[in-house]
């Protein structure tokens, strides 16, 4: 008997059988039901839902809108950001005459995990304009090895496809800036290669310049068809933790007085990072010039354990969806308690790494899970709840 000739009565994906499913679609050697038709329609409508027009004109509050749905808490981060992205949007679709309006791009300062890439990511998204992420510390000034800054407009033509004129919209998220800061003033003896001269080559091209990088030609035909691209409407989003830079907005607060008459206790108020300033950033080790490029600051906070819980349920794209995706593939309903999920974020809040440690925490909870589908499957295990016990204890049920 061949393959073929056997009549398929269950969806390859789910293995429901066709009576308990609403409707199978039989091929010749696979077959699939209405749920993981569903399922997947959801899938493929979040990853290409990205239309091909570009508006002239966003207004913030709909970039909010859509951050919103992407990006939990953050709320001055995300209205700042609107309101700096429509502007920088607006300027260069009307490119004024007589006036010239200053690019102004934005610099996002927070702990680490908390949405500062997914901040700049989810608004590319909604522009619908070409975007790359760009590690500061592996940028270093031309005749360096190393990426030199340019590396950064190869890659965003590369996002765009090639297509000069998107790229030339497009944004790019600079990672790390943080670590570019120039070091104590002991290290000024030699250049210093990672820190103020990465600031000194970033200048020019944050500001708009025209950089000549390998286009058209590719990968395939080097040296063919080099681009010249015009920085000058794109916008720079740069991203970093900055960590010590709290200290810096508390000295100056409450003045450096320590020792003899200081009165510590007093008046002293908890520096924040939204009380940052440019000078704060220049203490810390950025280079005035380059501040100054950035004129838009937005300081994002750490997640609380409610907002932990929702960035596991109610985003789009959530952990909890993406396992109980992967699970149902293996024809296992998962389910979480309040408590499990209150837990986890719990140890989330341990981990101190924002919400990247609910990835890890998830992955540690269900990994007996997941190691032994077949044998879930053998012993006709459909049912996995996930309550306080299984995360303190992860343990497969068998
Ligand atoms: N505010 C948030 N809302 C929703 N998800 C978040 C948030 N912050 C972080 N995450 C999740 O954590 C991951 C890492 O966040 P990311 O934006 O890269 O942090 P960073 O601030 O270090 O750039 C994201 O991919 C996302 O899944
Ligand atoms: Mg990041």
């Amino acid at each position: 008997m061949t393959e073929e000739s056997k009549i398929i009565n269950h969806c390859s994906f789910c293995g429901n059988s066709k009576e308990v499913v609403k409707k199978l679609i039989v091929g010749d050697t696979v077959a699939i039901c209405s749920d993981c038709v569903e399922l997947c329609q959801d899938l493929i409508t979040d990853e290409t839902a990205e239309p091909e027009k570009q508006e002239s004109q966003y207004y913030p509050e709909s970039i909010r809108e859509y951050l919103d749905s992407h990006v939990i808490g953050q709320d001055d981060a995300k209205m700042v950001l609107s309101v700096a992205i429509a502007n920088h949007y607006k300027r260069i679709s009307n490119p004024p005459k007589d006036t010239e309006i200053q690019k102004g791009n934005v610099l996002i300062v927070g702990p680490t995990g908390s949405g500062k890439t997914l901040l700049a990511k989810t608004a590319a998204k909604f522009l619908k304009v070409p975007f790359v992420v760009a590690d500061a510390t592996s940028l270093t000034e031309a005749g360096y090895v190393g990426d030199d800054v340019e590396s950064m407009i190869s890659m965003l033509v590369n996002a765009a496809g090639g297509d000069k004129e998107l790229a030339e919209r497009g944004i790019v998220f600079i990672d790390e800036i943080d670590k570019i800061a120039r070091k104590g003033e002991s290290t000024s003896i030699t250049r210093d290669v990672s820190g103020e001269g990465v600031q000194q080559a970033l200048l020019k091209l944050v500001e708009g310049t025209v950089c000549r990088v390998p286009g058209g030609g590719g990968r395939k035909h080097p040296g063919s068809d080099m681009l010249e691209v015009n920085t000058k409407n794109i916008l720079f989003i740069a991203g970093g933790a900055f960590v010590g830079l709290k200290d810096v907005i508390n000295n100056r607060m409450n003045g450096t007085s320590i020792g003899f008459g200081a009165s510590i206790k007093d008046s002293k108020v908890e520096g924040d990072l939204d009380k940052v300033t440019p000078d704060d950033l220049t203490k810390f080790g950025m280079i005035p010039e380059f501040i100054g490029r950035f004129t838009t600051t937005v300081s994002i906070q750490n997640l609380n354990k409610e907002q932990l819980m929702q960035i596991l349920t109610d985003v789009k794209n959530n952990y909890i969806g993406q396992y109980t995706y992967l699970l149902k593939l293996d024809n296992i309903e998962l389910t979480f308690t309040e408590e499990a999920l209150d837990q986890i974020a719990e140890n989330c809040l341990q981990l101190k790494t924002g919400a990247r440690g609910l990835h890890t925490e998830i992955e540690r909870v269900l990994m007996p899970h997941m190691f032994y589908t077949r044998k879930y499957k053998e012993n006709q295990i459909k049912q996995i709840n996930i309550n306080r016990e299984s995360v303190l204890d992860p343990k497969p049920l068998l």
